[in-house]
């Protein structure tokens, strides 16, 4: 259920579940998907998968904020399953053609990319996020150093007005003491991806978090439209979104 929405120029936010909000939206609204959902991953059995993204995500260091969130314990079936559902009803509501790009992580990426072609998207590859070696080193074996962008790019014409664009990206995260969000993604990576969506169209992100793909959209000159089931991580996002338009409207006065 939908219990309340924030706006402002060229943004929406709307707090409540991803899949039901899907569900009561017309098809073929948004110019593209950019989201990064719960992985539901983390260490290596089904009892590690299950701890509280506080202790899975949580780096020492970090800020003291209060805010986990939920939706990121299910088994590897259940995940499946899952994210084929929320992006069923993601495919219906963008236009036929439309860019998608979708986070995983290494463990979850089998499972994402069969879910992501069980929802109807035409998977055509996949871009890392190489995180400039700020990942926890792990002796004697390879950092687990990038995330990675489950991509399709459907039937859009090629002779569109379109930058090239990067294929991956080599950005350190977020520092852990200024995070705002356990899994904050860096603007400076989202404002790479959300060009890959023409401008003036609408992202659409339903695990808006704290707001990061919104941000991105509004520097970039593409409207957003992000859910988020969580009130705390939905007021942060609306703050972040409030203060980014201000910025562009102040840096727009003469
Ligand atoms: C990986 S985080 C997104 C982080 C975001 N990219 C950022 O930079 O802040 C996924 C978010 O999805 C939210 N979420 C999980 N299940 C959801 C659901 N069913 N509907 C809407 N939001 C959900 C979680 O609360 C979490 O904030």
């Amino acid at each position: 259920v939908t219990r309340r929405v924030r706006r402002g120029v060229g943004w929406t936010l709307i707090l409540g579940d991803a899949i039901t909000w899907l569900r009561a939206e017309p098809a073929a609204r948004f110019d593209g998907l950019v989201t990064d959902p719960p992985y539901s991953s983390g260490g290596f059995t089904r009892g590690d998968r299950t701890l509280d993204p506080q202790k899975k995500y949580r780096q020492s260091g970090s800020l003291e904020y209060a805010a986990t969130f939920d939706g990121d314990n299910r088994d590897q079936r259940s995940f499946t399953v899952w994210a084929s559902i929320w992006l069923a009803e993601a495919h219906r509501v963008v236009r036929p053609g439309a860019p998608a790009c979708v986070f995983s992580d290494w463990r979850q990426l089998p499972a994402t990319t069969d879910a992501f072609q069980v929802g109807g998207f035409v998977w055509r590859g996949v871009a890392p996020w190489c995180k400039a070696n700020a990942s926890r080193p792990q002796k004697g074996r390879f950092r687990s150093d990038a995330e990675f962008v489950v991509c399709s790019r459907g039937a859009m014409a090629l002779d569109r007005a379109a930058p090239v664009l990067r294929g991956s990206w080599n950005v350190a995260p977020v520092h852990s003491s200024r995070r705002v969000h356990l899994t904050e993604k860096p603007v400076d990576v989202m404002r790479e991806i959300v060009r890959i969506v023409p401008r003036r169209g609408t992202v659409l992100d339903p695990f808006a978090g704290s707001g990061s793909t919104g941000v991105a959209c509004l520097l970039e000159g593409r409207a957003f439209v992000g859910v988020e089931h969580n009130p705390d991580h939905f007021r942060t996002a609306a703050e972040r979104l409030r203060r980014t338009e201000t910025e562009i409207a102040a840096r727009r006065r003469p």
